[in-house]
């Protein structure tokens, strides 16, 4: 009878997806359908911190248990480059818990894929004017947060050189699309060159891979982050319709209709829901629908 009820936990284990309080959210805002964010609200919900690629919080998710994580996207003005350090020192003066804030976002890569496309000596000295006083108020510094080319790498250590040891990191985000063998070595060799250096693994996907390449990659890379010790963070690339996505329909966590696919869901420590991600949008077939009856009526008035 023991045996067996042991079996039936066991059993119930494995079939659930795993858990974990190392999960974030990236969060993209987006303005045609703002209630998908409540997809990854539920209560039971994995997920811990969040952030939005800015300094300020996001409105739908500013009272909820996700801690913030303010970044300093870049080094031009409008971004905040100048107001980084008053913009977090007032959210932590007005009581927010703010543990950490991640460096830039991509500074190696060019503006048209994502990247700040920022130069290493104006990264490290707008780190010493907008970044590094948080060190003392007790805040954790991430590393810019280099792409996952041969070049990332490249730039990361010529950041350091130009900080002259004036920039403090406490811990160093990686970027990575690719498969779980890529993710593996990288990080690897991330880990190699900052040794003792905790490691968040802030944006990643295997991108546009078939549905059932992306939730092998999906299981084994969550699997092998929540063993390794050093890997603290990690936010899953992404939290969008399969639709709007830029890597791929089958990596995202919402399917076309906004509903949480099975990686989205096993993300958020849920089951599997079934939803299948595709890449067509629900209003453009609706468009197309209607441009039918259009031309089908038009057809028809000219006969
Ligand atoms: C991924 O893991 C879930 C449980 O977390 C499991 O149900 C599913 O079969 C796994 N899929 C693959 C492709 O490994
Ligand atoms: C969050 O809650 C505080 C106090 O409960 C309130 O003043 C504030 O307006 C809320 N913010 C948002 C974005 O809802
Ligand atoms: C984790 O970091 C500690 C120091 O903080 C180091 O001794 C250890 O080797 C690291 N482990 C891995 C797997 O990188
Ligand atoms: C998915 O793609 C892989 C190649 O990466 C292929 O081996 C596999 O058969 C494909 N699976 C499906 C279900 O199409
Ligand atoms: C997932 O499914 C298992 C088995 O059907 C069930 O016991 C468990 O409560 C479900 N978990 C969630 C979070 O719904
Ligand atoms: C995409 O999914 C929708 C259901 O949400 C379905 O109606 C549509 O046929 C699917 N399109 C493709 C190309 O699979």
């Amino acid at each position: 009878m023991i045996l067996l009820l042991l079996s039936a936990l066991v059993h119930a284990v494995l079939a659930s997806a795993s858990r974990s309080s190392k999960r974030g959210l990236i969060y993209i805002a987006d303005s045609s359908h703002p209630t998908d964010v409540d997809d990854f609200l539920s209560k039971s919900s994995d997920l811990t911190w969040y952030y939005n690629y800015g300094p300020e919080p996001s409105p739908p998710l500013s009272n909820t248990s996700l801690q913030f994580v303010p970044m300093l996207w870049g080094t031009s003005d409008n971004n905040g480059a100048n107001s980084f350090l008053d913009s977090v020192k007032s959210q932590i003066t007005s009581g927010s818990k703010i543990q950490y804030v991640l460096g830039f976002n991509e500074p190696d890569g060019s503006k048209d894929t994502g990247g700040s496309n920022v130069s290493p000596g104006d990264a490290a000295s707008t780190w010493q004017s907008q970044i590094e006083p948080l060190h003392k108020l007790g805040v954790q510094l991430g590393a810019p947060a280099v792409t996952g080319s041969p070049d990332g790498l490249k730039w990361l250590k010529s950041f350091f050189s130009a900080c002259n040891g004036k920039c403090t990191t406490d811990f160093i985000p990686v970027h990575w699309y690719g498969d779980f063998e890529g993710l593996a070595s990288y990080v690897g060799q991330v880990g190699a060159a900052y040794p003792g250096k905790e490691i968040w693994v802030t944006e990643y996907a295997d991108p546009n891979a078939n549905l059932s390449d992306s939730q092998t990659f999906y299981n084994q890379s969550v699997g092998w982050f929540d063993r390794m010790e050093n890997i603290t963070h990690y936010s899953y690339f992404g939290s969008f319709r399969s639709s709007a996505s830029n890597v791929g329909p089958n990596a995202a966590m919402l399917d076309q209709d906004g509903d949480l696919t099975d990686i989205g869901s096993w993300y958020l420590g849920g089951n599997a829901t079934g939803n299948i991600p595709n890449g067509t949008a629900a209003g453009l077939r609706a468009f197309g629908f209607w441009l039918l009856l259009v031309l089908v009526t038009a057809l028809w008035t000219t006969i």
